[in-house]
């Protein structure tokens, strides 16, 4: 069975790949620091799957201790690499925190993995490499522009290290995804999106709302160049992005060896404005949803959605489930983790 390292596993989406990695038939072990992540998250997994994958609570920023665990896993040459901070407006405000635990964990593990042969490293990247992008749908040969935030810089950044590495190390294959905008939870409502703290995000703000912690929504901005006004993303489920995650590992284990660096946008391919997304809140859960609009958010793109043709062609992935389908299945987690009966 292949063993496969899931950095960052016990967060929304890691812990959401692990449980499609098992499920796959790889071999899961975890490295998470805890430190925007629960450790019960490895019960939700175990639920679902019947295996709690191997935990290990480590902070990638210890270069020892990234060593010491590889040199205790010789066998490990696959890695998931979702662990890294993640809040644009706090990459604002302490850049020096982001570059050091988005790049230097990064580093660390491609060193203590690049010299392994049949080395597997996937990194877990954004579509705000993009920025705004001229042309829609986006393709992965759409302009990488200068990042608007620290955090969407390391993500940039990273892809770069990760290319210039392949580029003199044989033994390592990598690929990297840009995902557009994952929400949603497991079916099981066993694992799902744990925001700490005021959530930052449309989907979660919007459940929290309904379920009543928050008073209410606040759209920002319905001034844009779009259909209704509201900013257009490409809304995908968490468990379709998880799959991708299984089929790129899979193109990795069955490729020949190259040292093409190969990069893959996650979306539907559709997208869906903020005012589309709280309808389709209020049609799946029968709920009305209390938003005001607001003024526009400093850094918010206009539109972005994916041109997944690569991803479909290459990957033989597709998102599968739809807008009101991602968005009832984070409306069922939130009630479950309130304890409120649907
Ligand atoms: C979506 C739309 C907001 C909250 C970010 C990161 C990206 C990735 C996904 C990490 C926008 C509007 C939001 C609210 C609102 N994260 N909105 N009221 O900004 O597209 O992407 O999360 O990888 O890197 O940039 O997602 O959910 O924050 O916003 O009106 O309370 O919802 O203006 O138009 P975003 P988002």
């Amino acid at each position: 069975m292949t063993k496969v390292l899931v950095t960052g596993g016990l967060g929304f989406i890691g812990s959401h790949t692990a449980v499609e990695l098992q499920e796959a038939g790889y071999e899961v072990v975890i490295i998470d620091d805890c430190s925007n992540a629960r450790e019960t998250v490895l019960e939700g997994i175990e639920n679902i799957t019947g295996t709690r994958p191997e935990f290990h609570r480590i902070d990638l920023r210890d270069k020892s201790a990234v060593l010491a665990f590889f040199e205790r896993h010789p066998d490990l040459k696959a890695v998931i690499h979702f662990a890294a901070s993640k809040a644009v407006g706090e990459s604002v405000e302490n850049p020096l925190l982001y570059y050091e635990n988005n790049l230097n964990s990064l580093v660390y593990l491609l060193q203590a993995l690049h010299q392994r042969e049949g080395a597997h490293f996937i990194f877990s990247s954004s579509c705000t490499v993009y920025g705004q992008a001229k042309d829609l749908p986006i393709t992965e040969q759409a302009p990488v522009v200068p990042a608007e935030s620290p955090y969407g810089n390391t993500k940039q950044i990273g892809e770069e290290i990760i290319r210039d590495s392949c580029k003199v190390y044989p033994a390592l294959q990598a690929i990297s995804l840009r995902y557009f905008n994952p929400i949603g939870a497991h079916a099981s409502a066993e694992i799902g999106e744990l925001p700490l703290g005021v959530p930052q995000n449309l989907v979660p703000f919007i459940t929290q709302t309904a379920a009543g912690l928050r008073e209410e929504l606040a759209v920002f901005g319905d001034d844009y160049p779009t259909t209704d006004g509201t900013c257009v993303r490409d809304y995908i489920h968490v468990v379709d992005l998880a799959k991708a995650h299984v089929m790129a590992l899979n193109r990795l284990v069955n490729r020949e060896n190259s040292e093409d660096f190969e990069v893959f946008n996650l979306g539907t391919g559709t997208g869906s404005s903020v005012l589309e997304v709280i309808q389709s809140f209020e049609r799946v859960s029968g709920k009305s949803l209390n938003y005001r609009i607001a003024p526009r958010r400093p850094g918010d793109v206009v539109a972005a959605y994916a041109d997944t043709t690569r991803a479909n062609e290459v990957l033989g992935w597709k998102a599968e489930s739809s807008l009101d389908e991602a968005v009832l299945s984070a409306w069922q987690w939130e009630q479950k983790i309130r304890g409120l009966h649907p």
